[in-house]
């Protein structure tokens, strides 16, 4: 038996399966990575992203996020085959949940294109395809919003007159507590963890698969290159995402 037979056959007993994904999985749809050759924060600075700088700063700051957002998310792309093998094992049921460090919203269009409503998908960084007001707290499309800022408005503001923020979670911001919390829940809870696409560096995604890891749980690692978490992992498959995941999903489907 090799290693994926192995996942599949300890997914084919588990209660609960959880996939947690980082940028390495929307590599293949053409979404940079952030570390590594090339990676995003090779080009960009982090500290220019930080809360403290948005408020101190917010016309600066969405200056700079707007080339941040034009060099991650500038092209046209669509969920690649891990996303959609993914989407498929939720609806077959055999994926109990999504939790994602990922902010392109790629996990929810290949969910909606699979018909997939049983998988929880958290997304732990939120989505910087939305804005989000800082003072009455509405959520909205962010297209228009980044058209706006791209012409000048900046920093772009509601119609309560609060200043926008990309709806997702900055260098120095606390992750929502109610979705961290969940997060954990999933993770200690989860008889498969399955690490796919992550350098495992920051948190949540150094300590979630510690969570995870009980005796009696698998954890299993997908990934190009070594994490900090491969030495205590039970199965580690250092290869390209769009290869191993839909192997997966047709093993569980034999
Ligand atoms: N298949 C498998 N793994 C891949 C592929 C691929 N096709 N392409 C890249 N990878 C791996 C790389 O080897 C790398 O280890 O994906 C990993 C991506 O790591 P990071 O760039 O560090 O991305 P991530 O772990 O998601 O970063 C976490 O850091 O800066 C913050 O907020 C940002 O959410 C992000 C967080």
């Amino acid at each position: 038996m090799d290693d994926l037979e192995r996942l599949a056959a300890d997914i084919r007993r588990a209660d609960t399966v959880v996939a947690f994904t980082g940028a390495g999985i929307s590599a293949p749809s053409g979404v940079p990575t952030f570390r590594g050759d090339d990676g995003v924060w090779e080009h960009f600075d982090e500290g220019q992203f930080t809360y403290g700088r948005f408020q101190r700063d917010p016309e600066g700051f969405w200056a700079d996020r707007l080339e941040l957002q034009r060099a991650m998310f500038g092209d046209e792309f669509e969920p690649n085959a891990a996303h959609e093998a993914l989407a498929g094992m939720g609806h077959d049921g055999t994926l109990d949940a999504i939790l994602t460090q990922n902010t392109d919203g790629l996990h929810g269009d290949a969910a909606d294109a699979t018909g997939t409503d049983g998988t929880t998908l958290l997304e732990l960084h939120g989505n910087a395809r939305r804005v989000r007001c800082t003072d009455c707290g509405r959520r909205t499309d962010g297209d228009p919003v980044f058209e706006r800022a791209a012409d000048g408005e900046l920093p772009p503001t509601c119609e309560c007159g609060g200043v926008y923020k990309p709806d997702v979670v900055l260098f120095g911001e606390q992750l929502p507590g109610a979705v961290i919390q969940r997060a954990r829940e999933l993770a200690r809870e989860s008889d498969v963890f399955l690490a796919i696409g992550s350098s495992l560096v920051v948190e949540p995604a150094a300590s979630l698969p510690r969570l995870a890891a009980s005796p009696e749980a698998t954890v299993g690692i997908v990934n190009l290159e070594s994490t900090p978490v491969d030495s205590t992992a039970d199965v580690v498959c250092r290869e390209d995402v769009t290869a191993v995941l839909p192997r997966l999903r047709s093993l569980l489907e034999e």
